[in-house]
């Protein structure tokens, strides 16, 4: 597992428990020669890169399947498609999953989710003005984990998308967020325009598969992991 101290990595750490887990620390997914070291050192079966540089500051009106051309507006989505293309040319038997919005974990990550921001923001009596223009599909790591695992060993490669079923927008989902934790606080909506991010985003972010199913609808993962979370910690009006 490459990336394994992420959102994504740590979970599927959980659910493989005995397969080895290296951070960035222990070896950077841009160092060849450490790179190649390791993969003769560990002879891995199965290898899941779940490392990635994230930090995003950096259409068509329905979800995009993986046939659908690719048009990444920004530095980031352009470094994602890259990485694609490279994996397909050097080892076209990889399966890439492209994945939207990933929510998630215990809180001890140092890098927190949206909705973790969301609540923290919210409880330290912030009102909230979040976008209301821009659709992604809010998807749970830990569904997402034991997807990839089985995905894994389904002989299927190429790319396919895997999220969490529906659509969203940040707004709707900050709103269900600090609903479902119980949290009060004022979520007003706003326009990108208005937020002028330093990256651009596209409005409509939704995936869809028509190569498996998606996981479970966002409200119920969200439900869930708030669940888990434990929901009923004191709310901020
Ligand atoms: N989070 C989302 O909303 C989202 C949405 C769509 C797709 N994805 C994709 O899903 C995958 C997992 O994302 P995530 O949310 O789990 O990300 P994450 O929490 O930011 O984890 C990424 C991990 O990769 C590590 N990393 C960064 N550069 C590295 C390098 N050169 N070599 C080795 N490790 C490196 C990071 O370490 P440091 O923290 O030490 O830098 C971090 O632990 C990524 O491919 C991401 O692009 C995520």
């Amino acid at each position: 597992m490459l990336g394994a101290g992420g959102l994504l990595g740590s979970e599927i750490m959980k659910l493989l428990p005995d397969s080895v887990g290296l951070t960035r620390i222990q070896l950077s997914v841009t160092d060849l020669t450490a790179m190649n070291g390791a993969l003769s050192h560990f002879q891995p079966e199965l290898v899941f890169n779940c490392a990635a540089y994230n930090a995003v500051d950096g259409a068509l009106d329905r979800p995009y399947l993986e046939k659908d051309d690719v048009g990444p507006l920004g530095v980031y989505g352009k470094s994602k498609l890259e990485g694609e293309k490279l994996m397909s040319m050097v080892m076209p038997r990889a399966l890439i999953i492209r994945t939207a919005a990933l929510f998630g974990g215990d809180g001890s990550l140092q890098r927190h989710n949206f909705p973790e921001r969301i609540l923290e923001r919210a409880r330290a009596g912030e009102r909230l003005r979040v976008v209301s223009d821009q659709t992604v599909n809010p998807t749970y790591a830990a569904d997402l984990a034991a997807a990839a695992i089985a995905l894994a060993s389904a002989d299927m490669d190429g790319v396919v998308h895997v999220v969490s079923a529906g659509c969203s927008t940040w707004n709707e989902l900050a709103r269900a967020t600090l609903a479902e934790f119980q949290v009060a606080g004022e979520v007003d909506a706003v326009s990108s325009s208005e937020l002028s991010a330093p990256a651009p985003r596209p409005r409509n972010g939704c995936l869809e598969s028509s190569r498996t199913q998606a996981l479970r609808p966002w409200q119920e993962a969200l439900a869930a992991w708030a669940t888990t979370r434990g929901a009923n910690e004191p709310t901020k009006a």
